[in-house]
């Protein structure tokens, strides 16, 4: 075991701390650049953040705030055709996942040819594209410092993911004062987005040395703040607490890759309309049930990580007390505990565990169990 060689990727530059975003100005005059386009959505804008962060921007901007939740890929065209149309030479992305995925895909876009349908998959990008700055509002996704981007297929109806070393963004802003006025539902699901990815990341079979460590960090940091960050929105060291435990997720998600959790949450997304860290939240402690006999040891630590006390007990009670306190967590935050509560008509089940075995490969290849057709039909109905 760990005997191969490993990658690690992240954003080149990382600002992190209450007030970061004022860096954003130097960092626009080191990339040479003089005219910006920021990319972002109305919520963001609503929110008035767009202003905080116009007024750290030294030179000409232009914004885009079409962003949509799961965005389809052809939005990420008509950002590409907005890039070009302001000649702008650095693109910034404000926002949450969505915001900045179609930031990096669309700062790519404008050096190759063809639609992002051409570059599903990993490694496939040709070129780097104009340098991104990522500036996240939620401590959730991790595309600030991540080589993935993931948007809807309006063809094939499921989400489907671009990876590729020429989607890092250069400059990555972690400013936890911006995601002070974050609802606690949005709270609840990012923060939950993050945790699977650190638990997901840690139990993979392909963990590296260096992944095992910054997943480790990141289940502790989130196990420490998510439920502050949740109950009191404006608890700045909550905030800053979940944005440290999001990049340590990250920077275990961006070699790691994720599991069935994702492989599930991505399947369902394509099928009926719910947000990526819902979904993932709602299935972790199902497929963390149905991982346990293929990682009962990191469990076992999860649970250690998140504060139970394990010791004393066994391997197999150890690593179910990793799974009942991620069920707990979500709990607290009020997360949706089935997937009928959230309208998921049971008639879907059968599409959402058959498009999960047609375009989640990738991502159930990471999962610590193999998972069969009729597995993801059991997981999916234990969840309903
Ligand atoms: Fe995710």
């Amino acid at each position: 075991m760990f005997m191969e060689i490993t990658r690690f990727r992240c954003a080149q530059v990382v600002h992190f701390g209450p007030g970061a975003v004022a860096r954003l100005g130097d960092e626009i005059g080191r990339l040479g650049a003089e005219r910006a386009a920021l990319l972002t959505d109305p919520g963001v804008r609503a929110a008035g953040l767009v202003e905080q962060v116009l007024k750290n921007i030294p030179v000409p901007v232009e914004v885009f705030a079409e962003v949509e939740p799961e965005p389809p890929y052809p939005l990420v065209m008509r950002a590409t055709a907005f890039i070009k149309a302001c000649g702008a030479q650095v693109v910034i992305g404000l926002g949450g996942g969505s915001s900045m995925d179609v930031a990096k895909m669309s700062a790519a876009m404008t050096a190759n040819p063809g639609t992002v349908a051409d570059y599903w998959g990993v490694d496939r990008l040709p070129r780097r594209g104009l340098p991104v700055i990522a500036i996240p509002t939620t401590a959730g996704t991790s595309s600030e410092i991540s080589p993935a981007a993931v948007f809807i297929d309006p063809e094939s109806r499921t989400k489907r993911g671009v990876n590729s070393s020429h989607l890092l963004p250069m400059v990555a802003i972690l400013d936890p004062e911006l995601t002070l006025g974050l609802p606690p539902h949005l709270t609840a699901s990012t923060g939950m987005d993050a945790l699977t990815h650190a638990i997901e990341a840690y139990t993979s079979p392909r963990a590296s040395l260096l992944t095992e460590g910054t997943a480790e960090r990141g289940i502790q940091l989130i196990g420490q703040f998510l439920r502050r960050a949740y109950a009191r929105g404006q608890d700045l060291e909550a905030r800053t607490g979940m944005f440290a435990g999001c990049f340590f997720a990250g920077m275990a998600l961006a070699e790691v890759n994720v599991g069935a959790v994702h492989g599930l949450a991505q399947a369902l997304g394509g099928c009926f309309p719910v947000g990526h860290g819902l979904a993932n939240a709602l299935f972790l402690p199902y497929v963390m049930a149905f991982n346990r006999i293929a990682c009962r040891e990191k469990y076992a630590r999860v649970a250690a990580l998140l504060g139970e006390p394990i010791e004393g007990f066994s391997l197999d009670e150890a690593s179910a007390m990793g799974v009942e306190a991620v069920r707990r967590l979500t709990q607290d935050l009020a997360i949706p505990q089935r997937l009928r509560d959230i309208g998921v008509p049971r008639e879907l089940l059968d599409a959402v565990a058959q498009s999960c075995m047609e375009s989640q490969q990738r991502v159930l290849g990471n999962n610590p169990r193999a998972v069969t057709l009729a597995q993801a039909r059991a997981i999916l109905e234990e969840a309903w």
